[in-house]
């Protein structure tokens, strides 16, 4: 269970306030969430640790908009989130998260342009509007010159780059990334072979 008691300051980008959240199983509730106050400045970076179990991606879920609380407020840059209706929440969504994935979640289907261009189309930019926002991204994680080729052609580190390109391709106001570093670091340790310290 999170809970953080003691409310901050009202200017921070993201404004999280009396936040509860239970889930409902069978006859049983469980409370996951309890009155929890938290501030996020803009520009901040901010890692939520605890034990399996104790709530980190409901919290997650909730600050990107994919689930609702049982009560309590969330305000992103002005917008309380809280009570907007599924598609609203949706259109929130894509203009102002950006999610990175712990397994990518690239479509092998698709080039790394189109993989990127993806949280574009639920956007109203235009096709040349989206071509550059997408060569913009993949230009700041130094891609490129990979555009055209697929999930399978790429390394894992390029791989997770177009994944970190999709997640900023639509300049969102923050970015959401759920333990992928625990998967990084143990990658990282598998390329390495298993005496490598790490
Ligand atoms: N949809 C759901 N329905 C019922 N219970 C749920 C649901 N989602 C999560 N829970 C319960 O809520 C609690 C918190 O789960 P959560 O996934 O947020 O934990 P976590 O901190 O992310 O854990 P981990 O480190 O293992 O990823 C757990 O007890 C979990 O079983
Ligand atoms: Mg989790």
């Amino acid at each position: 269970m999170i809970r953080v008691d003691g409310s901050g300051k009202s200017n921070s980008l993201i404004q999280v306030r009396g936040l509860d959240k239970s889930y409902r199983r069978g006859g049983e509730e469980i409370q996951v969430l309890q009155r929890l106050n938290l501030d996020v400045d803009k520009g901040d970076f901010v890692g939520f640790m605890g034990p399996s179990g104790s709530g980190k991606t409901t919290l997650l879920n909730l600050l990107g908009g994919l689930d609702v609380p049982t009560h309590g407020s969330i305000t992103v840059a002005g917008d309380e989130i809280t009570h907007m209706s599924a598609n609203k929440l949706t259109q929130w969504r894509a203009r102002h998260v950006g999610f990175i994935f712990q397994m990518y979640n690239l479509i092998p289907v698709l080039t790394a342009f189109q993989n990127v261009e993806l949280p574009l189309l639920l956007t109203k930019l235009s096709k040349s509007e989206r071509r550059k926002h997408v060569e913009t991204a993949l230009s700041v994680v130094g891609l490129a010159e990979r555009m055209n080729h697929y999930p399978r052609q790429l390394s894992g580190g390029q791989e997770q780059r177009v994944a970190i390109a999709r997640a900023i391709v639509a300049d969102p106001t923050f970015l959401r990334q759920n333990g992928a570093h625990g998967h990084a670091r143990s990658r990282r340790r598998q390329a390495r072979g298993p005496h490598a310290p790490s």
